[in-house]
């Protein structure tokens, strides 16, 4: 194990993208910050346009807190997931002493979830906590040989990995390594670090893909409405589903997030998402009876996300 972290922290000495501006602060504003934008914007939209033109505007969280949040969500404008933006003010608003510094405090604020929670403690901080987002995921499952594992599992490795003399670094050399070398498609095996250690370099399953991709990955983020004992299903507008009652699709939010469960069908192998919903009333919806809703009109996918209701 310890050659293993002393190799990856050595790559990433010489190869890591250490000029990234949320990589050259200790500000936990600014990292944060950094890590809702990253969440479903490329690095580079965010560290040339949306990052310093934000911080611009609100260069600490007082300022932010202070603000209008027609101006925040102004300043998030193009970015979308627009409840990312309102957040981030709210958190501002409960934070005027600066942000909390442990992973549960943090996770107790609107939007902060275990990911950006150990993101903070562990960039800014560099704090003894593992960090997991897709990158690491996938190099973690390779690397320890993990075969279709849950996602408390793969937590559970990268604590046992982190490495206790330079978490931060550690942590981020897992990101780079993820986002350069071990890629979902031909990953680059031959100039990798951790060669030498990786279980899963002779289990084809986990670790190559065949050049022909036969099914297509997607993530579908559902929410769960449930008042007076009545859930909010809508008619859904997909050919395949063409009057069949399902779960009306939603911004992901973090805090929000009931269960996970996978889910294949014809050439589509879906990670679909729970989030609890508050937000649904306005729209028009079909309210179903919760003890009614196993004889509605329902696909298998939202059968099978009834069982975490
Ligand atoms: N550095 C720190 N967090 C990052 C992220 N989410 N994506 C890319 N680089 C990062």
């Amino acid at each position: 194990m310890k050659k293993a972290q002393e190799a990856l922290l050595k790559w990433y000495e010489t190869n890591g993208r250490h000029e990234l501006p949320w990589r050259l602060t200790d500000n936990l504003y600014h990292i944060y910050l950094s890590e809702i934008m990253l969440q479903q914007t490329q690095v580079n939209r965010v560290r040339d346009e949306y990052y310093p033109q934000f911080l611009a505007k609100f260069s600490s969280l007082k300022a932010l807190a202070n603000a209008h949040q027609d101006d925040v969500l102004a300043a998030w404008s193009g970015l979308g997931y627009y409840s990312r933006a309102r957040n981030l003010h709210k958190t501002a608003k409960l934070s005027l002493d600066g942000l909390p510094q442990t992973t549960k405090e943090l996770m107790a604020l609107p939007g902060i979830g275990e990911y950006t929670a150990s993101a903070i403690c562990s960039f800014g901080l560099d704090q003894n906590v593992p960090v997991v987002d897709t990158n690491i995921a996938r190099v973690i499952k390779r690397h320890f040989a993990l075969l279709s594992p849950k996602v408390k599992t793969v937590w559970a490795q990268a604590e046992v990995f982190v490495y206790a003399k330079s978490p931060r670094s550690h942590n981020l050399a897992l990101m780079d390594l993820g986002a350069t070398i071990c890629l979902p498609k031909n990953p680059k095996c031959e100039e990798c670090p951790l060669k030498s250690s990786c279980l899963g370099k002779n289990e084809p399953e986990i670790y190559t893909q065949t050049k022909k991709t036969l099914y297509e990955n997607m993530e579908l983020f559902l929410g769960v409405c449930i008042k007076n004992n009545k859930i909010a299903l809508e008619t859904s507008t997909q050919k395949m589903y063409k009057d069949m009652l399902v779960l009306p699709s939603v911004e992901p939010i973090e805090e929000d997030f009931i269960a996970s469960f996978k889910h294949s069908y014809t050439k589509y192998r879906l990670v679909v998402k729970l989030y609890k919903s508050q937000e649904l009333d306005q729209q028009d919806f079909r309210w179903v009876d919760i003890d009614k809703f196993h004889t509605a009109p329902i696909s298998s996918l939202t059968k099978k996300a009834r069982k975490f209701l």
